[in-house]
C-alpha cells in the first residue's frame, strides 16, 4: 500500500512524476511517458536495455551530473532527471 512516506517525487524532463520508494530512475522515466534515456551519436532515441548496469543505454543526467545509470539509481525526493528526449 502506498503511503506518503513510500512515494518519491521526481522531475523527468520537466514532468513531475510520483513513484514508489525503491523505484529506479528507469521506472520514473517510463512513468513520465517517455521511452528515451539518451541519444546515439546519430541521434537515435535509446532506452534502458539490460537493467543491470552493463549496456550503458540508460545514461541520463541526474541533478546536473551527466552519464548516470538510470537503472542503478534509486529515486529520491526532489531529484531532477534530464534525458535524451530533452535535447
Ligand atoms: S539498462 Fe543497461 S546499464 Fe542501465
Amino acid at each position: 500500500m502506498l503511503t506518503p512516506d513510500s512515494i518519491r517525487n521526481v522531475t523527468v524532463d520537466g514532468v513531475a512524476v510520483a513513484v514508489s520508494a525503491g523505484s529506479t530512475m528507469v521506472a520514473a522515466i517510463a512513468a513520465s511517458g517517455s521511452l528515451c534515456t539518451r541519444r546515439s551519436v546519430t541521434g537515435q532515441r535509446r532506452f534502458a536495455f539490460c537493467g543491470i548496469g552493463q549496456c550503458q543505454e540508460c545514461r541520463v543526467t541526474i541533478d546536473g551530473a551527466v552519464h548516470r545509470l538510470a537503472c542503478r539509481t534509486l529515486c529520491r525526493d526532489g531529484m531532477t532527471i534530464v534525458t535524451g528526449d530533452e535535447s
